[in-house]
């Protein structure tokens, strides 16, 4: 992303110990003369964050899902640490991810409401101006604006920009704009074929989907599908895929096309999925 330009103000929202990794992002920000934040979570990756040259940080708070974070009531101690190996606290920043595809609008909102005063409640302890949170999923519950007591400053939001079908059963305001394409390279008595398959998509949130056919079963290399009208696709047929979770589909590829219409405009490199 920095050496695409878009180096304004980035945040590397996960824990990181590797200090050469560090210290390559570290390198390449420099380079394009990108900022970069850091999240951090422990002594071990503030040791390492200080030591690769990071120079800013954001404490990760616990905030409901058993993932990374610290709990809020040590975040402050935490910050303080920081502090004293050179680092910059910005703030902080609390994923709800668990919250993400709790389909019950009201229900969310107010689970939502209890992870962002936790997540406050850190914040007056580490101080800072960053209270970053929330996703595609809960983007809608967070208030913008410290004055809330459960008020964020940023959205750490990511899928809505191409969105897939899982979060197309929210309603989320955004419209899918990823598609896998694939060819029909056999045809059955009722069904067909395309060169699409496990390989090509990740499957933890369900099979992917066909407009206007219903996907039978995908194996390796493979999913089979009928068309809802009882026709038949005819071989070489491009068929479109929407697959059901964007993050580690789009991991398994190299290039991401982007097209306008049926134009391709310009490959994108998906240069980051083994880091
Ligand atoms: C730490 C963190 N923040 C924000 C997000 C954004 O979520 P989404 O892509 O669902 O918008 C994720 C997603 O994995 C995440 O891990």
């Amino acid at each position: 992303m920095a050496s695409a330009g878009l180096g304004a103000d980035l945040l590397l929202a996960n824990e990181v110990l590797d200090e050469a990794r560090l210290r390559s992002m570290v390198d390449t920000a420099r380079q394009h003369d990108a900022r970069v934040t850091v999240a951090v979570d422990s002594p071990a990756t503030i040791a390492a964050a200080a030591t690769a040259g990071v120079r800013e940080v954001l404490i990760d708070v616990d905030v409901g899902l058993p993932r990374c974070g610290v709990m809020p009531d040590a975040a402050g101690d935490l910050a303080m640490r920081a502090a004293e190996v050179g680092l910059v606290v910005r703030g902080v920043m609390g994923y709800e991810g668990h919250l993400q595809m709790d389909l019950d609008p009201s229900r969310r909102a107010e689970r939502v409401r209890e992870a962002m005063i936790a997540l406050r409640s850190a914040h007056r302890d580490v101080g800072g101006d960053i209270v970053s949170a929330g996703g595609t999923g809960t983007h809608r519950d967070l208030v913008i604006g410290l004055d809330d007591p459960a008020g964020v400053t940023e959205v750490q939001a990511g899928s809505y920009a191409l969105m897939d079908t899982d979060y197309m059963r929210h309603d989320a305001g955004f419209v899918p704009a990823i598609d896998l394409i694939g060819t029909v390279i056999s045809v059955g008595a009722r069904h067909g074929v395309i060169d699409v398959g496990l390989k090509a998509l990740g499957m933890d949130h369900g099979p992917p989907t066909i407009d206007g056919a219903a996907v039978w079963f995908c194996s390796d290399e493979h999913i089979t599908f009928a068309p809802d009208d009882g026709s038949l696709p005819r071989l070489g047929d491009r068929i479109r895929v929407r697959p059901a979770h964007l993050d580690p589909t789009v991991a398994r590829h190299q290039v991401m096309w982007l097209v306008d219409g049926d134009t391709v405009v310009e490959p994108w490199p998906i240069d980051m999925r083994h880091w």
